[in-house]
């Protein structure tokens, strides 16, 4: 190969940069040409990329994507007006690098079944990705809802007996909810994956706040109707339901140490991965191990929860 292309696409993740930034690395390490392409999918098919090289070290420490993305929801389409060998032949690469999470990846698993030359990175604040332990960002994620518990809990501890819900994002899935839940010891957790019993998370609270407790925390995933459960938390418990729901700022920020090794290991494997000919794979965590997994694995499978950690929360 003498040229290769990297994108990223979907919601954007912290460690992004630091991907794209390995990748320019081993690019120019090896003597091949790296092409930046701009606004994910939609770069591919408006042709829009430019060479890109070292001189990104210094983004890496930065959230977001330097090369901006496009939401997956407009792949489908975009994939239509275009073949997608004709797409990489556009921004003149021989093989490309999707660097996003699940639905840029499915997207990626339609390439190559095209016969595009295409591997992929997991990267997404939401770790919703099957085949794969870790995606990128999750780390920096799950540290903003830590934080913001924090802060939280020096209010909920001096006002006393309150009850406080921490809305997380996490689209559909609980993986990132379940992570922060159990890490700041929250008293409860809920999460599209499991149906919540509210009487008994409202009794448990109130058995702790009547034996000395000061406060409630419950951590709750997004889309699950937070004004409802907080109306019916107070309704059951006779104590006032603060809530804070933390959106976009989870997606935003330096990535943490941890995300910017993920990143930068994810990202030499990737390329390595091109420059072998192993395509139609994603970079995968598994076991504590980097290898790679299919990419027809994102389309065909669902991630599960860490069920046991979410017992442990809410003491099941
Ligand atoms: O998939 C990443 C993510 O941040 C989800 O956690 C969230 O549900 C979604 O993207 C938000 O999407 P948007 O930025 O389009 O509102």
């Amino acid at each position: 190969m003498k040229t290769v292309g990297v994108l990223t696409s979907g919601g954007d993740a912290p460690g992004m940069n630091a991907c794209i930034a390995a990748i320019a690395d081993c690019a120019e390490h090896r003597g091949i040409e790296l092409r930046g392409v701009f606004r994910g999918f939609q770069g591919l098919v408006d042709a829009n990329s430019i060479p890109i090289g070292r001189e990104l070290a210094g983004l890496a420490r930065r959230g977001g994507s330097f090369l901006g993305t496009s939401q997956d929801d407009d792949v489908e389409d975009l994939l239509r007006q275009q073949r997608a060998v004709q797409a990489l032949a556009n921004c003149c690469v021989d093989g490309l690098i999707i660097i996003g999470g699940g639905g840029s990846l499915a997207a990626a698993a339609r390439m190559c079944a095209e016969g595009a030359a295409v591997v992929g990175v997991p990267c997404s604040i939401d770790n919703n990705i099957p085949g794969t332990d870790y995606t990128i960002g999750f780390d920096s994620a799950v540290n903003k809802v830590l934080r913001a518990a924090d802060e939280i809990l020096d209010t909920a501890e001096s006002l006393s007996t309150r009850i406080f819900i921490i809305e997380t994002l996490g689209r559909t899935t609980g993986h990132l909810a379940i992570a922060a839940a159990y890490a700041c010891g929250a008293d409860a957790v809920l999460v599209h994956e499991v149906a919540p019993d509210l009487d008994a998370i409202g009794r448990r609270i109130t058995a702790k706040i009547d034996a000395g407790g000061t406060h409630g925390l419950v951590i709750l995933a997004e889309d699950m109707g937070t004004d409802d459960i907080a109306a019916k938390l107070e309704q059951s418990t006779g104590r006032k339901v603060g809530i804070t729901a933390l959106g976009h700022t989870q997606r935003g920020g330096n990535p943490t140490f941890l995300d910017r090794s993920y990143a930068r290991r994810f990202g030499e494997m990737a390329f390595n991965m091109l420059l072998s000919g192993e395509v139609g794979r994603m970079v995968a965590y598994s076991g504590g191990v980097i290898t790679s997994a299919p990419l027809t694995e994102v389309v065909e499978n669902t991630k599960q929860i860490d069920l046991e950690r979410y017992q442990a929360v809410n003491a099941l």
